[in-house]
Parts: structure tokens; sequence; C-alpha cells
């Protein structure tokens, strides 16, 4: 049995009330399956993006099938736990530090725009990414620099999937305590599909939250696009913020990035 030190879960308290990560692990990962339209994740070579620790213990604990899991993470102690207890259980794990700078969990990184690779070989791409409870802790500039990259790495054909936290009284973008920016960040509905849009993505399917003790908060399926197009996927009418508006709460943003 592999077995995750405390210290290396970082889920929030509410999440625990659900069930052990290994547990909450396996339904947010059938749950992705289902949004896919598929019954599992087998063949599928994942990108997983702030990993943590929780798909770790659910591959290995669970059995889960996929091709290949690639976990990144800012967290370098974290990272090198599960390259020495993980890896060596499991040939299709792998795992990278990323060095790019978020206001919550790395103040230290690389600013996120100057970042314009992942840290391992160019030519691996995949056929999923995921960020589960991480654009939850991104400013605009930061999202779109997540967003911009990994869309790089993804196959014709695949997708990214994101949890976020939207609500309908976000004009755009927004924290919800200033005093500590990326603990919660918040986003209306329309100003995330410009951002994907600004970064080549169009949105395949939207869910809201079950309930607001829901295991999974907003989520977005979403498949490459032209970059720039915002013709396609815009959601209902009236829910789209000016692009201009979101450009310029992003340039604010950015100069304190
Ligand atoms: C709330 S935890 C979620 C972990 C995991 N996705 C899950 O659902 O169990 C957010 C994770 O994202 C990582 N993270 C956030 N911003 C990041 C960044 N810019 N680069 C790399 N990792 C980041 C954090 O280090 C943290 O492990």
């Amino acid at each position: 049995m592999f077995v995750v030190p405390e210290k290396f879960v970082r889920n929030a308290p509410h999440i625990a009330k659900h069930g052990p990560p290994v547990e909450t692990g396996a339904w947010l990962l059938n749950y992705l399956a289902r949004r896919l339209g598929r019954a599992d994740l087998a063949g599928l070579d994942i990108l997983d993006f702030g990993c943590g620790t929780r798909f770790t213990d659910t591959i290995l604990n669970g059995n889960l099938p996929l091709n290949s899991y690639t976990g990144l993470d800012a967290w370098l102690e974290m990272i090198n736990f599960l390259n020495a207890e993980a890896v060596p259980l499991d040939p299709r794990l792998s795992y990278y530090k990323l060095n790019m700078r978020n206001n919550y969990y790395d103040k230290a990184g690389t600013p996120p725009r100057k970042v314009t690779e992942l840290p391992f070989p160019q030519d691996r791409t995949f056929d999923l990414a995921c960020l589960f409870s991480v654009i939850t802790h991104q400013n605009p500039t930061e999202a779109t620099s997540i967003f911009r990259l990994i869309r790089k790495y993804i196959r014709p054909g695949g997708h990214m999937f994101f949890s976020a936290d939207i609500l309908d009284d976000v004009p755009l973008y927004r924290e919800a305590d200033e005093n500590v920016p990326g603990c919660y960040s918040q986003y209306s509905y329309g100003a995330l599909v410009q951002l994907l849009a600004m970064t080549g993505w169009q949105v395949v399917s939207f869910e809201k939250r079950e309930n607001d003790s829901a295991l999974i908060l907003e989520s977005l399926l979403c498949a490459p696009a032209p970059i720039g197009d915002t013709s396609a996927s815009l959601g209902p009418p009236g829910c789209i913020s000016a692009l201009a508006d979101v450009m310029a709460a992003i340039t604010r943003l950015g100069q304190r990035v």
C-alpha cells in the first residue's frame, strides 16, 4: 500500500468530510471520465497540473486504469517524495517541479508569462490535462499563462479539464479574501471563456457545483481551438464580459505580479 504522509495532503477541510483522498480522488476521476463520455481513463496520457498527492493515492491504491500520469507541482519537497516513493511502484507515473510564480503557492517562482515550457522534454504530449482546485488559486495573469502553456502539450483531439469558483455576482474576477491573494480566486463564466479563447481553447461542456458542499465546484471541459477565436462556445447571451474588460483586469493584475 502507498501511504501519503499527512503533511503532503493539501485538500480543503470541507473536502476531507467526503472521505479519504483515495476515495475523493476516485470519485473525481470517474466524474472526469463521465464528462469525457468514457467509462474510465484507460489508454490516456494525462498531465495533472498542480497535482498534489491525491490522484497518485487513487491511481496506486485504487488500481486506476490509464496509460500514463504526469504530475506537475510547485512544491519541491512533495515532488521529491512522489519521485522517491511512488514512481518505483508504477512505471506509468512521473513528476516534475514547476517553477511558475503563484500568488499563493510559489511567490518566488518565475513570472508566469516568462514560463514558456513545461519542465520535461519538449516532445511529450498528452491526451488530457486536468487541473482540480488549481484555477481556484490563480489570478487572470496566472490562469492565462497556464492555459496557454498547456495548449502546447495537448494532442489534436485532446482535452483540458479544470474546476473553478464561478459565481454570478463576480463581474470578471475577484479575490474572495483580498488579504490572501490566491486563496480563493473567483471568476465570472464569461471572463473564463474569454481567457480560454485568448489562449486557444473552446468550452466543450460546463457543469455547476451540485450544492455548496459539493466535491467539485464549477468545471469546464475544453478542447483546442484556434488561438484568439472568440466565436466558439461563448455560452448564453449576456454572460460574456467584453474582452477589453478582461484584458484591462489582466493588465492591472499583471502590474502586481
Ligand atoms: C488545492 S491543491 C489541489 C491538489 C490536487 N489537484 C487535488 O485536487 O488534490 C492545489 C495544488 O496546485 C499547486 N499549484 C498551484 N499553483 C501552481 C503553479 N503555478 N505551479 C505549480 N503548481 C501549482 C499547489 O502547489 C497545490 O499542490
